[in-house]
């Protein structure tokens, strides 16, 4: 059923056999995108994500550098979260990640990459979560933003109660957001606690958005966040308010669709 809540807008639903296709379809619109905005002589702002999700999707972006010529040099990047506190050689750190999944192995200059910066006194963050969203500001606002989704429906890490007018801030972790990353970490007691993340109000001023999620596991978190009101118990429900949002599913993700 159509949502009818004033300022909704559909979310659009791509769905692919499997991830891979997925993010072979993304990968190309991201390309198209770098190349349309350097034949402007303009930079691509693009807002970057992490996790298992968004892993095919930087393979691909690779391959079309590497073996395409798709070049990086007019790309800046805001990464969406950090733990806190981390350091950013710390091989479970979103700065690590970055750089070993897409970074290191393409073109872009490195002052252009943004991360949020999980080593600093807390008592300096609050200040620095403005400068990151006056950055993003001042780079012109992310043209395309790239999500995940947590079976919780978090997005960033804008865990359930994060609603539209969250800006970019230090967050308490869910449980079930840190038992799912404990993976990376090899103890649930070693994940922080807490996170800087962008709000959904930053997730909400890029002109673009596409979300991806792969496997059974993501169904029930894809169907409320576009079949379900937007509320901010599902946070990525509230893309909802966006007017160009799209998911990007394999068959697993889509599942409850129908
Ligand atoms: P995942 O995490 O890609 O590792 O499943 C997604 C998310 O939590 O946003």
């Amino acid at each position: 059923m159509q949502n009818t809540k004033k300022g909704t807008h559909p979310i659009q639903v791509k769905t692919f056999e499997n991830p891979q296709e997925g993010a072979a379809y993304l990968a190309k619109r991201i390309a198209d995108l770098i190349n349309e905005k350097r034949d402007e002589g303009e930079k691509c702002v693009l807002g970057m994500a992490t996790g298992s999700t968004p892993e095919p999707l930087y393979k691909e972006l690779i391959r079309l550098h590497k073996e395409q010529g798709l070049s990086f040099v007019n790309v800046i990047t805001y990464n969406l979260d950090e733990y806190f506190p981390i350091t950013s050689d710390s091989n479970q750190s979103y700065h690590y990640y970055m750089h070993r999944q897409l970074f290191d192995h393409v073109d872009i200059k490195r002052e252009n990459v943004h991360v949020p910066n999980g080593d600093l006194p807390k008592e300096e963050v609050e200040a620095y979560c403005r400068s990151y969203e006056e950055q993003i500001e001042k780079a012109g606002g992310i043209d395309l933003q790239i999500l995940g989704i947590g079976h919780n429906g978090h997005i960033g890490f804008n865990e359930p109660g994060s609603d539209e007018n969250t800006r970019t801030r230090l967050i308490d972790l869910d449980e079930r957001t840190r038992e799912a990353n404990a993976r990376n970490f090899g103890d649930i007691n070693e994940v922080p606690t807490q996170a800087i993340t962008m709000g959904i109000h930053t997730i909400l001023k890029a002109k673009e958005i596409y979300l991806m999620a792969w496997g059974d596991a993501k169904a029930p978190a894809v169907k409320n966040s576009v079949k379900g009101k937007a509320t901010k118990d599902v946070p990525a429900s509230l893309l909802q308010f966006h007017q160009n949002c799209t998911f990007v599913l394999d068959k697993g993700a889509a599942k409850e669709l129908n």
